[in-house]
């Protein structure tokens, strides 16, 4: 465990105001690992609803600086009241509506003190039945994180061919059944709400054993879709790429993420970071996992892991690309920045 301070709180109860709710997830284990120093700049990767943001913020203090991160106008202007000023020792707060993909844009080489991802959907996303990310609640197909993004799970579902329809289920849901809710889905064309969707891949899925029955047919459909729909592998490899490059020698990056293919991600990235490039030590052997009061209070909570790495003074190795000069760009905290189309290839 971190040296962090010993305040933090276990969970809700933060302050800002209550009007969406999101519990954040592994805050004081996220907090303690970060071991946010007065003074220092923090970047909120995931800003959200500014539940991991607000903690940081708090310890600061005025010669502190908080940059947050989020692909989603509606969580930035959420998190923007909730880390209104509380005092005079309030940090300076500095919100940008971009993919952290990008979150070296306008930093200079080894300036920041410590970067946390949260990975994946918001509570405020999941809940919003408009904003397609569930099959709990009937909406349209859309699963976007920025709005303003081009590509809806809408025109994933109903104009890719059978083939790369299953590729997609099968590498970002690691479903086994790709082919056969593949073939549905292109049978069942249009599809156009997250009802009918869910409806067709149960159809076509039937749970084979117990351990199926235990989670919907369409969980691993719609992860894989929300995936690809919102590039959130390539955009994660390029988070890490980028942290080594700007982290301060003692900075740290701490990452929670919710499924296996993020994980693993993160766990490679560090690894190599140690033992191939020098320039991380890791600070977790094993991922950090919720406690099971957490677990109780807060299901989401059941799948998160948290890894965390600090850099460290040596220079990077030749070959790899992270400490290459000119990374610096100005930052614009107006319109986003686009997220690159040809994502699209690299990510399938
Ligand atoms: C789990 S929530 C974070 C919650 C936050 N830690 C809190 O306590 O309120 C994840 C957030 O990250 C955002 N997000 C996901 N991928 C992103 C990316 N590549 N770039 C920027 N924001 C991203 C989502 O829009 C969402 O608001």
């Amino acid at each position: 465990m971190g040296e962090g301070s010993t305040d933090t709180p276990q969970g809700v109860g933060h302050g800002g105001g209550r009007e969406a709710s999101h519990v954040p997830v592994l805050l004081k284990e996220a907090i303690d690992f970060l071991s946010v120093r007065r003074g220092g700049t923090y970047i909120d990767a995931t800003v959200g609803l500014g539940g991991h943001s607000y903690e940081i913020a708090k310890r600061l203090g005025a010669l502190g600086h908080l940059i947050g991160l989020d692909k989603d106008p509606t969580a930035l202007e959420i998190a923007r009241r909730r880390l209104t000023a509380e005092s005079e020792d309030w940090p300076e707060i500095t919100l940008l509506h971009r993919s952290f993909a990008q979150i070296a844009d306008g930093q200079q080489p080894a300036t920041i003190d410590g970067i946390l991802a949260d990975l994946g959907v918001s509570s405020l996303q999941l809940d919003s039945a408009e904003r397609g990310f569930s099959f709990q609640a009937d909406g349209p197909l859309d699963m976007r994180m920025d709005p303003q993004s081009e590509r809806t799970a809408e025109q994933v579902v109903n104009h890719l061919d059978e083939r790369e329809l299953a590729d997609v289920i099968y590498e970002f849901g690691e479903e086994r059944r790709s082919r056969r809710i593949a073939r549905a889905i292109v049978r069942s064309r249009p599809i156009r709400s997250t009802a009918h969707l869910a409806d067709v891949i149960s159809a076509a899925a039937r749970p084979m054993n117990q351990a199926e029955r235990k989670i919907h047919p369409a969980t691993r459909t719609f992860q894989a879709l929300r995936i690809f729909v919102n590039r959130e592998l390539d955009d994660l490899r390029a988070l890490l790429e980028a942290a080594p490059r700007i982290l301060k020698p003692g900075g740290r990056v701490v990452v929670i993420s919710f499924h296996s293919l993020e994980d693993r991600i993160v766990k490679d990235a560090f690894r190599d970071g140690e033992k191939k490039y020098k320039y991380f030590r890791v600070l977790t052997r094993k991922p950090v996992t919720a406690s099971e009061e957490e677990r109780d209070r807060n299901p989401r909570a059941r799948s998160a892991k948290m890894r965390a790495a600090e850099r460290i003074s040596k220079k990077f190795s030749s070959g790899k690309p992270a400490g290459a000069p000119g990374m610096a760009v100005m930052a614009v905290p107006g319109p986003k920045d686009q997220v690159a189309t040809n994502a699209d290839a690299s990510q399938k």
